[in-house]
């Protein structure tokens, strides 16, 4: 509920951020008619039954039931309070809050908001450092020798930790920030002499954004030869490695432009592509890709360009992070790096065209480098190693579910050492057969493991149901017919529910707003009723119904309406009937009421 954020403010807000941007930031929304269409983001499922109507501010998940507008979609998905949303999306659009709003938020964790705000205040202490002043230019110089232009240094935000033991112990207690919260939230050290220090020294800082943009930790590299060569901030609630992506920010819209996403290993990798054009680039934090970051991508982008160092341990690693995000749906190429050189090595030898071109352009498909993979291991001039090689890789192709895939580099293998196809496709299918029989098994397992709300079975509703649906859709859009209908039905529904909904939608209208479904559900007292009002906000009305048609939805429901209180008379009077000790009379009535039951039943159908 709006609570003490001015209503206009919240509309402001609310105007000012599409709800198809918004959502379309965290999953892939395609175009279908009026409305957008995705995978569900708060239940696992594999057809979309997730849908955004732009014209209504409105999303809605036919699968679970999920429903809203904006604001309810960033509380949802990001876990924010609604106050936490609506600074969310009110900095993303580049407004002021109300000063008493802010202080309400600041209030709100004051902790994790001193962490943030002193992460805000280091990443431009480091950079000026760095950029303007002698205690930075080592570091300045560090990057300019490893080729970074000026502009790229400020885009990334890129800095310099002084060789001092106190200067940021200094700096952040001239702020006002306290001693021990920064040392808890790792941004300061303490030794067990309990001596507050600086973490970062002589380092050059690499400031490390979440999804939203904000700074929650950084990675310091040596400029010497000091170990570790990456130092990271520790683990706490706001920097989890497994969970974060570097420059994922400053990505998104380019893997969305792209529909493509590259994974590198390291910071430097990531800028460095940057630099050189290739804009969606990511990377995990120093450690190998998690399930969690998987899913998080494939949330966003179909089709990921793993590109690591090539040596033997990047290749490893390669085929280890392939193999987790084919797990988890993703289409899997692997960048064509030469031997032994990581991407950053590669773009100051070669240049950003020949990187783009050659390496990135070239991707081998997921299979083509596993087979290259697998190779490996084996020396093909020998014939046992020959065969063990095919085996392996029969294996591989066993897995793949597109059958023209699999023909393709069934085809390939054939040629490539001279065997028949058929004994091949033979050999494939044996193995999908043995492998299908266990992998049956998991699969209904992991359908049960989905967390949704059962899909409601859609029972057939009765008539004047469903008429009441039709009317509040055609009341949500249009204030003349809900003035029409107050006229004539006024709160007369017959579903407990809508008669809610019309109470609050009567109360909207009086108010003086707009119809507008996005607006009108933060006036409603609880979440049921928000989700049943996008529900039904959801169903497609056309823009030139007639009276008539409106006409016959009122009358549908008023006669429902007065069959009910019908029967509720008779049935009082069948009691008075009883109460008198006048059977005959009771079972009269009795006849009645059974007689307006069955044409009401045969009405219904
Ligand atoms: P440069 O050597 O500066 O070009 O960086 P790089 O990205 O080529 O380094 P490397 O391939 O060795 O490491 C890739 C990523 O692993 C880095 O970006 C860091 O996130 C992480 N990393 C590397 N060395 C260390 C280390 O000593 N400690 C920690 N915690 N992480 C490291
Ligand atoms: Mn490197």
């Amino acid at each position: 509920m709006p609570g003490q954020i001015p209503e206009e403010t919240i509309e402001q807000i609310r105007k000012s951020n599409d709800i198809v941007d918004i959502v379309g930031e965290y999953i892939q929304l395609k175009k279908q008619g009026r409305n957008y269409f995705g995978l569900c983001p708060f239940h696992g499922e594999k057809t979309p039954s997730f849908s955004v109507a732009q014209d209504k501010q409105i999303f809605h998940c036919f699968g679970c039931g999920k429903g809203g507008n904006v604001v309810t979609f960033i509380m949802e998905i990001e876990g924010y309070s609604f106050y936490q949303a609506i600074t969310y999306l009110a900095e993303k659009s580049g407004q002021e809050l109300p000063e008493q709003i802010q202080q309400k938020n600041e209030h709100h964790s004051s902790e994790h908001q001193d962490v943030l705000k002193a992460y805000e205040w280091l990443t431009k202490l480091y950079h000026h450092l760095l950029r303007h002043t002698k205690e930075g230019k080592e570091g300045y110089h560090y990057l300019l020798d490893r080729g970074f232009t000026d502009e790229i240094i400020d885009a990334f935000q890129l800095g310099f930790s002084p060789k001092s033991k106190d200067f940021v112990v200094q700096f952040l207690e001239n702020k006002g920030f306290h001693r021990q919260t920064m040392v808890k939230a790792g941004v300061l050290t303490a030794n067990e002499e309990n001596d507050v220090t600086d973490r970062f020294r002589g380092r050059v800082m690499f400031p490390i954004r979440n999804h939203t943009g904000k700074c929650v930790g950084f990675g310091g590299r040596t400029i010497t030869d000091q170990q570790p060569k990456y130092l990271n901030s520790p683990e706490t609630e706001l920097f989890q490695k497994g969970k974060l992506l570097y420059n994922f920010d400053l990505a998104r819209p380019q893997i969305r432009a792209k529909s493509e996403a590259v994974l590198f290993e390291g910071y430097m990798d990531v800028i460095s592509a940057y630099q050189a054009g290739v804009t969606n680039g990511l990377a995990t934090l120093g450690t190998s890709i998690t399930e969690s970051q998987a899913k998080l991508i494939k949330r966003y982008v179909d089709t990921i360009i793993i590109c690591y160092d090539s040596d033997q341990a990047g290749i490893q690693a390669s085929h280890k992070a392939a193999k987790l995000l084919k797990k988890v749906g993703c289409t899997v190429k692997v960048a064509n790096m030469q031997h032994g050189m990581d991407p950053d090595d590669y773009i100051r030898e070669y240049g950003a065209d020949r990187f783009k071109k050659e390496v990135i352009d070239l991707s081998d498909p997921y299979m083509t480098f596993l087979m290259k993979y697998i190779r490996k291991d084996f020396n093909l001039n020998l014939e046992g190693d020959r065969i063990q090689y095919v085996e392996n890789v029969l294996d591989e192709l066993a897995q793949i579910d597109k059958p023209v895939e699999r023909e393709h580099y069934l085809k390939e293998l054939a040629n490539d050492f001279d065997l028949s196809w058929q004994t091949l496709a033979q050999e494939i299918s044996t193995r999908r057969q043995k492998v299908g029989v266990q992998q049956d098994k998991p699969k209904q397992t992991s359908h049960t493991n989905i967390i949704t709300k059962p899909v409601k079975t859609k029972k057939l509703l009765p008539a004047y149901h469903n008429a009441e649906r039709q009317l509040i859709a055609y009341m949500l859009t249009d204030v003349t017919i809900a003035d029409k209908v107050k006229e004539e039905l006024g709160g007369a529904f017959n579903v407990d529910e809508h008669k809610v909904i019309v109470t609050y939608l009567y109360a909207f209208y009086e108010e003086g707003h707009e119809s507008n479904i996005s607006q009108f559900i933060e006036f409603l007292p609880d979440h049921a009723t928000k989700e049943l009002v996008v529900q039904i906000g959801m169903i497609p009305i056309h823009d030139d119904i007639t009276s008539q048609e409106i006409n016959d939805y009122i009358r549908t429901i008023y006669l429902e309406q007065s069959d009910k209180v019908k029967i509720n008379q008779l049935k009082a009077k069948q009691k008075e009937a009883e109460r008198q000790n006048d059977p005959v009379k009771a079972a009269q009535i009795g006849m009645e009421i059974l007689e307006i039951q069955r044409q009401l039943k045969n009405s219904n159908h």
